[in-house]
């Protein structure tokens, strides 16, 4: 190291004449100062949160954004665990796809880059003022990279601790109940992140694990079928190992809306909010938009009470949203 410095001193003493220690490093400094970026250079792994949430509006969120993190990530370990020999893989995505398009939809909740990707809780678009019970929603052309959250959702998004508590089962229930699932679903309406691959296919709980035991085609990047899958095998695997709460097997009573109300109504066991939900679910995977205001009376009596998220959810609209092109798209 010495002789090097030597070296170069005499070097510059040959080329330059004679200067000062100083022009030395004046010199050099070029060497100095030329590193490299980073290959990843001004990659965003956070989720944005803009400055219109509060301090605890933006807490919330960060919390909630984690645990869609979290969701994700187990669901992607579960896939690469144990792929088609999964019970719950097979169970949504059928026996014969690829569990790379699976891995892929979960891997880039985690780790994609995050630049654009923006929440707010201000009500640019008036939606949240129009439609009090929406949890949020999707700016579409109007902002296509970003996600408004409406301040229904920091009243009735639960944590993922909850998972299999407070009458939730998967099959039952509104997967849009807790912040990780809800915001799953809202990532995958960005262009960056779902690009337009990952949407509505089947609908219902019940459209697509038909569609996964048919092999229908889709299934491995329906974006419901991606967050139910996550939320039963994180059931299955952390909340109650071995077990999880699946919901009830086999038919339910009834595929039509009013008699899923009786059914739902009659069945012990279940939390009121999750029979509102199923009730309200079928009724929309059985109508088109227009019957969002009939299936919304139906979960109506329910909607008292705190667990009143769930028929919500589903039942007074807040799972529509638009689409990039500004369509609204109700399931
Ligand atoms: C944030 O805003 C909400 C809704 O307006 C309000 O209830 C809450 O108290 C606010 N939090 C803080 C820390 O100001
Ligand atoms: C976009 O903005 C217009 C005008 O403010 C509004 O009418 C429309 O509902 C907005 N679209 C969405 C998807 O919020
Ligand atoms: C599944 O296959 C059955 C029988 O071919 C068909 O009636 C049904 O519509 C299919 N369901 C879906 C969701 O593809
Ligand atoms: C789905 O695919 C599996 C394996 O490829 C096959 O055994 C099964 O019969 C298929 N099911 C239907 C309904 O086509
Ligand atoms: C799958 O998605 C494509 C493209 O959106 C659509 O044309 C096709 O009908 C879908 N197939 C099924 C079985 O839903």
């Amino acid at each position: 190291m010495l002789s090097l410095t030597a070296n170069v001193l005499l070097f510059a003493l040959a080329v330059s004449g004679a200067p000062t220690p100083i022009e030395l490093t004046k010199r050099q400094a070029p060497f100095e100062v030329t590193e490299q970026q980073p290959w990843d250079a001004g990659a965003v792994y956070d989720f944005r949160i803009h400055s219109s949430c509060n301090a605890s509006q933006a807490y919330q969120l960060r919390q909630g954004l984690n645990e869609a993190v979290e969701l994700a990530h187990h669901a992607k370990d579960h896939v690469n665990r144990w792929g088609h020999t999964s019970d719950i893989y097979r169970k949504y995505f059928g026996t014969s796809a690829p569990t790379t398009d699976v891995i892929g939809a979960f891997d880039i909740v985690i780790n994609g880059n995050k630049e654009e990707t923006l929440f707010r809780c201000d009500d640019p678009d008036g939606n949240c003022e129009l439609m009090p019970t929406w949890g949020g929603h999707y700016r579409g052309d109007n902002a296509s990279h970003e996600t408004v959250i409406c301040p229904t959702s920091f009243f009735e998004r639960r944590p993922l601790s909850t998972l299999c508590a407070q009458g939730y089962n998967v099959r039952e229930s509104s997967r849009l109940i807790f912040w990780a699932s809800d915001l799953i679903h809202r990532l995958y309406h960005l262009p960056e992140i779902g690009q337009g691959f990952i949407d509505h296919y089947a609908e219902g709980y019940e459209g697509i694990v038909e569609a996964a035991a048919n092999n229908s085609t889709n299934t491995t990047r329906d974006s419901d079928g991606l967050q139910y899958f996550a939320l039963e095998a994180y059931a299955y695997d952390m909340i109650l190992p071995g077990e999880g709460c699946p919901g009830p097997s086999g038919p339910l009573a009834s595929e039509t809306s009013s008699s899923m109300a009786t059914a739902t109504a009659t069945s012990a066991g279940s939390a009121s909010s999750a029979s509102a939900t199923t009730t309200a679910s079928s009724a929309e995977s059985t109508a088109a938009s227009s019957a969002t205001t009939t299936s919304a009376a139906v979960a109506e009596p329910s909607s008292a009470g705190s667990d009143s998220a769930d028929a919500d959810d589903t039942a007074n609209g807040e799972n529509c949203h638009s689409h990039a092109d500004g369509s609204l798209h109700c399931v």
